[in-house]
């Protein structure tokens, strides 16, 4: 069993590059199936989520080469559309795959990914919009078979702006016959990242980044070079780990259009920063400083982007868990991630849980203690508690972390943290 020791108190200092975006890079590699030929992609960050992704594409027939940070992917040789269930059940993300493998291939059999730690998460939304484009979707013994003789364009409203379903149906009308619109689209970044390398193989999708998204479907696509966009979560992680530990941290690689709520957020907790915003020169720098005790936040809602994202949630309430004064977190997206407050309750924080709303009084400090990471962001939110902390924690489960972080340790030893990966 692998565990993350903390030996709390030191502040962050220094300089960190930011990985490139994993909810980026997911759908990216699955869009690569779409066309015969080598597509290069750059900044692909090295996760565990990520390499499960590569497997599941291999399995299909697809080739990988990988130098650094950049991979190649090759579907030229696809032989089946059949995703292996054992894989399948690793990772929730391969329903990606549903919308590239149903428009290249005209059929596509997925086991039905369950629910997980944090809520039920349905794929009703991806099903409802596939079959409105054409596909014919049968559902039987844990198993989705979808196929069709080519898609049709169409309009599509999405009953909620679900991330990943407006990525399976934008990248499954981009080979339909005519136009789809998706109305309710979701706006996150990752999905206008997804749309700027599906235009680069060829696609025509406009929209993307807002709530209407328009797709005219071509023939075919063609392989392409992409770089992905930087992680915007990994950076808010980082920020809100310099801001616990009074440090003074720059980040680099990192987009700030991309976290506007979440630092205007620290922003009302005295967190202070200095922008340094080229996009034109692929320059962006953020200097992030906590000197004095942050304050409290009376209300943070979770919700769809462009407001405060879930996947900071956590991260955010352990901050917040020594701040003074009484802050109001709930939680607008998922039913069950709040699994984070017992364990940050054993480092001593005060947190009342009202279904999905946390109340969280501010102590002076927290203790180590041995805690357990339920999820990703949750097992992020328990190291940053641990940097704050007085003495050793000890976090467990820290494969969750794996899927969202390159070495979150050596992230934040490069910064003067004391974090280790022990092997028991
Ligand atoms: C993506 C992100 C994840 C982030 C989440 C919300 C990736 C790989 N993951 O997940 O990090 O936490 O967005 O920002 O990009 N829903 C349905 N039916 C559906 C689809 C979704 O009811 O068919 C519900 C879900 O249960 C959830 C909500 O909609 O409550 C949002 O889910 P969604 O936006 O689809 O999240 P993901 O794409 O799974």
């Amino acid at each position: 069993m692998e565990r993350i020791l903390i030996e709390g108190g030191k502040p962050l200092e220094g300089e960190v590059r930011v990985h490139g975006a994993k909810n980026a890079a997911l759908p990216i590699l699955a869009a690569s199936v779409m066309a015969a030929g080598e597509s290069t992609i750059q900044d692909v960050p090295n996760l565990q989520d990520i390499d499960v992704m590569k497997q599941i594409l291999t399995a299909l027939g697809a080739k990988f080469s990988q130098s650094g940070s950049t991979v190649t992917a090759d579907a030229s040789a696809i032989i089946t559309t059949d995703i292996p269930d054992e894989l399948m059940r690793k990772m929730r993300s391969s329903i990606f795959l549903m919308g590239p493998l149903l428009a290249r291939f005209g059929s596509v059999r997925v086991s039905k990914p369950g629910g997980c730690s944090i809520g039920t998460r349905g794929i009703d939304l991806h099903v409802k919009g596939l079959q409105q484009l054409g596909a014919e979707i049968k559902e039987s013994h844990g198993y989705i078979t979808c196929s069709s003789k080519k898609l049709q364009g169409t309009s599509i409203y999405l009953d909620l702006p679900s991330v990943g379903a407006t990525e399976n149906l934008m990248m499954a009308a981009s080979l339909a016959e005519g136009t789809t619109v998706i109305g309710n689209a979701a706006r996150e970044p990752e999905i206008a990242d997804l749309a700027r390398y599906l235009n680069r193989m060829g696609a025509k999708i406009s929209g993307a980044g807002e709530d209407t998204i328009y797709v005219e479907g071509v023939a075919q696509l063609h392989a392409t070079e992409h770089q992905i966009i930087p992680d915007r979560i990994v950076a808010g992680t980082l920020l809100i780990a310099t801001a616990i530990t009074h440090g003074c941290v720059t980040v680099t690689n990192v987009n700030p259009d991309h976290l506007g709520v979440v630092l205007t957020k620290l922003r009302e907790t005295g967190v202070e920063f200095r922008m340094d915003h080229d996009i034109q020169l692929n320059n962006n720098r953020i200097e992030v400083r906590a000197l004095n005790r942050l304050q409290a936040l009376d209300r943070i809602q979770t919700t769809y982007y462009p407001g405060f994202p879930t996947d900071l949630q956590a991260p955010i309430m352990a901050l917040l868990s020594v701040a003074k004064g009484t802050s109001v977190i709930s939680e607008g997206v998922f039913e069950e991630r709040m699994h984070h407050v017992s364990e940050l309750r054993r480092m001593g924080a005060k947190i009342k849980l009202d279904h999905r709303t946390a109340f969280v009084e501010g102590v002076e400090e927290l203790s180590g203690a041995v805690v357990e990471a339920t999820d990703l962001r949750a097992g992020a939110a328990l190291v940053i508690a641990g940097l704050a902390a007085t003495g050793t924690t000890c976090v467990d489960n820290i494969h969750h972390i794996d899927r969202g972080y390159e070495q979150i340790e050596n992230l934040l030893a490069s910064l003067g943290a004391s974090v280790k990966r022990i092997w028991m």
